[in-house]
């Protein structure tokens, strides 16, 4: 199996187009049914002198979201948030936990999630299963350059380091959060893994043997474009569970019982 022509699926212009960010269009839609109902509520009101109860404008609110995200082709996990969303403000503000609750929170999840609404790449890490086949990936007696684009808490990155201390091992991180975990175990465990708080679209990948990626479907055009203008000729892409479309794999390595496969292209 080869490398792809320069004409594949991946660099068409259908792939690359830049659609609206789901969390922007979820809100608008979200913003579009709390309109449309109080609308609703408010002509019940002054024409029939009828006012329906809260929880009913609440459902009537948050099936519309949905049915409009259906509707409008978005993936069906917005379905589900469209739908539980209003019900939950209501049950929260009902709770009535202290504001600090949602302040820690919002904090919490903003330096852990950062900027995913932008790159659609959440954090969830890859399973330890995955480590060895990596390290195998790897030829011996040569000080390979490694890189976790999106390194997450740095656990592939520290392990690998571990096992080849002749090979130089780096990790970068968009979110503060992992990026600040994977610092400290590194140093911690006086690891030669080092770590980067940055965005890996800044970086070049040139200077990489291997380029490991755990992102989403979302990320996958736009690596392969970086990957083939930066990386060297004979080094390899690796992705964990996600497919570049359109561009054939050379390797698909199954790393276990319903585990994610790890493909690889070699540039
Ligand atoms: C699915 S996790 C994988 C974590 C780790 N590689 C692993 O295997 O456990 C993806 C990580 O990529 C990070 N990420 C997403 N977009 C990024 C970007 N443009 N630059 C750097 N990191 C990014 C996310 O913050 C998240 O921690």
């Amino acid at each position: 199996m080869g490398v792809q022509s320069d004409h594949d699926e991946a660099d068409s212009p259908v792939a690359n187009t830049k659609a609206m960010l789901p969390a922007l269009h979820a809100l608008l839609i979200q913003v579009f049914s709390l309109l449309l109902c109080s609308a609703a509520v408010f002509i019940l009101a002054a024409a029939f002198r009828f006012q329906p109860p809260l929880y009913v404008a609440v459902i009537l609110q948050a099936g519309l979201a949905a049915g409009i995200a259906c509707l409008r082709g978005m993936d069906w996990w917005w379905w589900c948030i469209q739908l539980l969303f209003p019900p939950a403000i209501v049950v929260f503000l009902a709770v009535g936990f202290p504001p600090s609750y949602f302040l820690f929170g919002f904090l919490f999840l903003l330096l852990l999630f950062w900027s995913t609404y932008r790159t659609q790449v959440p954090y969830y890490p890859s399973r330890a299963s995955l480590f060895p086949f990596v390290r195998d990936l790897l030829p011996v007696g040569k000080a390979v350059q490694f890189i976790d684009i999106g390194s997450g808490l740095g656990g592939l990155v520290i392990s690998l380091a571990k096992a080849r201390r002749d090979a130089g091992f780096t990790g970068v991180e968009i979110a503060p959060l992992p990026w600040c975990i994977s610092y400290l175990r590194a140093k911690l465990s006086r690891s030669n893994a080092h770590f980067l708080l940055q965005n890996y679209m800044e970086l070049n990948l040139q200077s990489y043997d291997f380029v490991f990626a755990y992102l989403s479907p979302a990320a996958m055009p736009g690596l392969w474009q970086k990957a083939k203008s930066e990386m060297r000729a004979g080094a390899m892409l690796l992705s964990y569970e996600f497919v570049i479309p359109g561009a054939e794999p050379d390797l698909c390595i199954n790393t276990g019982d319903n585990a994610p496969i790890l493909y690889a292209w070699r540039i």
